[in-house]
């Protein structure tokens, strides 16, 4: 079924329509967050998280040229299509989508939301890839993405993130990674390609060691690792636990909410000198990350490169 829509918002943007894959009628109300304009180099960086969606280009002239960063929190609240609801959000300006009776909101304001009513916000991800158990996750996150890159010039190469197999082999990064790549070809007609989210930071954080040495992105679903060589990536791995895991973990200490314990961490936790219980829990959680992390590494050194003889082929000249 095929259906326009052609209004305007109450924020006053243009009101989009979207069909979705089961024929049902999905009416996209999202505030613009304003429409991307021409790309220098006709490229663009994705980094499709757990946490955040974030998109960098550059913009601008020769000499004159700037880097643009957007983000979006990859959370979402559903709602009963009640007028009562609709009135709130639509007083309240917030990004939201309406599929059949339901209302869904993006980003921050869905935490703001779930925050004020204590109750939870669903994400499309999970530790890293699109949540296997969230059955609104694919659509959910064509939306985000749609939302986040409006007015992407069709063609532009984007290049965004993937993760690494995790080290317990406890899941398969593939689905994920070519799922994104259909949403990004499909869904805005540009071309994609992914990279390695740890190999990617290593561009940035390893520029001025010759691109040799080891980076940890701790993201809010895992861990991503890599070992660099000279610019090539040498071993690369994720951990299926990150920042999530530290407020869920924290919150079951505390007997509270995930959002509050993530909350409190943001705002900022000494990890030596905790300053209350709720602190010290969030401290236990990170400090056995970064070990497990540690650890995953050096194990993944020796499995790969001692139990494998590696060093006995290395020829020193
Ligand atoms: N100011 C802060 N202090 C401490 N932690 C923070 C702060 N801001 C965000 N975080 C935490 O960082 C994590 C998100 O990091 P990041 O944006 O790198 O993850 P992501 O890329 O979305 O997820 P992933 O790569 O794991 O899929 C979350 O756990 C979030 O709570
Ligand atoms: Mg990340």
């Amino acid at each position: 079924m095929a259906l326009v829509v052609n209004t305007q918002s109450p924020a006053g943007k243009q009101v989009d329509q979207v069909e979705s894959q089961e024929d049902r009628v999905m009416v996209e109300r999202a505030a613009s967050v304003g429409k991307i304009g021409a790309l220098k180099g006709g490229v663009l960086g994705l980094d499709i998280g757990t946490s955040f969606l974030v998109a960098s280009w550059m913009q601008g002239e020769a000499g004159k040229s700037n880097v643009v960063f957007r983000s979006q929190r990859s959370a979402f609240l559903e709602l009963e299509a009640t007028s009562r609801n609709l009135r709130m959000l639509e007083q309240l300006k917030h990004a939201f989508i309406q599929v059949d009776k339901k209302l869904y909101l993006l980003g921050d304001p869905a935490i703001d939301l779930a925050n004020a009513f204590t109750s939870e916000v669903r994400r499309p991800m999970r530790r890293g890839v699109l949540a296997p158990k969230e059955k609104d996750a694919i659509r959910i996150m064509r939306l985000m993405v749609k939302h986040l890159l409006e007015g992407i010039p069709e063609g532009t190469l984007v290049m965004y993130s993937s993760p690494a197999d995790p080290v317990d082999h406890s899941l398969d990064t593939t689905y994920h990674r070519d799922l994104m790549c259909q949403i990004i070809e499909d869904d805005l007609k540009c071309k994609a390609i992914s990279m390695n989210e740890a190999y990617g930071l290593a561009h940035y954080e390893l520029a001025e060691d010759k691109m040799t040495g080891l980076c940890f992105s701790f993201g809010g679903g895992m861990v991503n690792a890599v070992m660099t060589f000279a610019g090539m990536d040498v071993l690369q791995f994720s951990l299926p636990k990150g920042g999530d895991w530290i407020d869920e973990g924290a919150a079951n200490a505390r007997g509270t909410t995930a959002s509050i314990m993530q909350m409190m961490k943001e705002e900022g936790v000494n990890l030596s000198k905790p300053k209350n219980e709720d602190h010290q829990a969030i401290a236990i959680f990170y400090k056995r990350l970064i070990r497990e992390a540690l650890e995953s590494f050096v194990k993944m050194l020796i499995d790969e490169f001692f139990e494998r003889d590696f060093w006995s082929q290395v020829r020193i000249a």
